[in-house]
């Protein structure tokens, strides 16, 4: 395509990925990726492939006019400052104004499903950011990502030990994804000159309730796993008896209420779409990371 394709956030865990399956599953030449991190020394194996690091931190606006130069597809992943209200939804808009600043062609973004109608505590900030995307003039690509599956191997492994799920959801359901698939459908709209424009949402090949889940993890675990279903109060009092910060109780929580509430049910090709193949099903993830749920 010979154009330049710039990676925000390429030191976490997606941003690496995506640059993986650039280099290697679309066979993007290296010379035409920028990795850009808050700590470009974290890419020295990549620099030394040929990939251009730079420097880009949204809470330095001033640091992205130099950071996004040159680049013709931006993805901007979105950040995990999540702890202080409205400081996530401040720094994507550094970035859009930014990234339309420097001349980008073609925006993506890291979303979530339908932020306009969710009770998850940071949904304002995806919502924001996709607005302020729309109103930015440029062509974008908003990837809608569904709940990762690597975040039930935070809590699953200790609820199977103790062989109690407590849990707010419900019946509701969700089709999540594993973070890996996230990065290869993504890569391959940064791949492709004919990527749709608009949204795409990202999601597993099932819609699962969590009593589902429990007794698929607990198969493969080959453990007990009982969902204690409770109300978001008593959710959130035990989160936060367990020591977590509030503003993770509120994540937490408030995922939970949106998958009772039905509002994390989707279940897209949007996935197949961009890749050609099919997601990772529950199933093969929990396989995969056996070790992990039982560790
Ligand atoms: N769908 C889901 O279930 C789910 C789960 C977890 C997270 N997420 C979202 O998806 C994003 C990527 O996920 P991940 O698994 O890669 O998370 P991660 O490994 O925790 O990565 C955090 C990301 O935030 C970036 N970041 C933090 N502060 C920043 C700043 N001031 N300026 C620019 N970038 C900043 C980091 O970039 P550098 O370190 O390279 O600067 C890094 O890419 C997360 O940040 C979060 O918004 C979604």
């Amino acid at each position: 395509m010979g154009q330049k394709i710039l990676v925000t956030g390429a030191a976490g865990q997606l941003g690496r990925r995506v640059i993986h399956h650039l280099l290697e599953t679309y066979k993007v030449p290296a010379g035409d990726i920028i990795g850009a991190t808050r700590n470009p020394e974290q890419l020295a194996e990549l620099a030394a492939r040929g990939i251009t690091t730079r420097r880009a931190d949204f809470d330095d606006a001033a640091s992205l006019a130099a950071a996004f130069a040159g680049a013709d597809r931006l993805l901007i992943i979105s950040t995990d400052a999540l702890a202080q209200k409205g400081h996530r939804l401040a720094q994507h808009k550094a970035a859009v104004d930014a990234a339309a600043k420097a001349g980008a062609k073609h925006l993506f973004y890291t979303s979530m499903p339908a932020p306009d109608n969710s009770l998850v505590s940071f949904a304002p900030d995806h919502l924001g950011t996709e607005q302020a995307i729309k109103a930015s003039g440029v062509d974008y690509t908003i990837f809608r990502n569904a709940w990762y599956w690597d975040n039930f191997l935070h809590s699953l492994p200790h609820s199977l030990q103790e062989g109690k799920w407590y849990s707010s959801s419900g019946d509701g359901r969700s089709a999540n994804i594993s973070r890996e698939d996230c990065a290869l459908a993504i890569a391959a709209g940064l791949a492709s000159a004919t990527v749709e424009r608009g949204i795409l949402t990202l999601t597993g090949p099932q819609l699962l309730t969590t009593e589902e889940i429990a007794a698929l993890a607990a198969e493969i675990a080959g453990k007990q796993l009982q969902v204690v279903h409770i109300d978001d109060k008593q959710l959130a009092g035990g989160l936060a008896s367990a020591g977590l910060p509030g503003f993770f109780v509120d994540v937490l929580v408030s995922a939970d209420a949106n998958i009772r509430a039905g509002n994390f049910a989707f279940l897209t090709d949007d996935f197949r779409k961009l890749t050609g193949k099919d997601p990772q099903s529950a199933r093969s993830f929990f396989e995969a990371h056996k070790a992990a749920l039982t560790s």
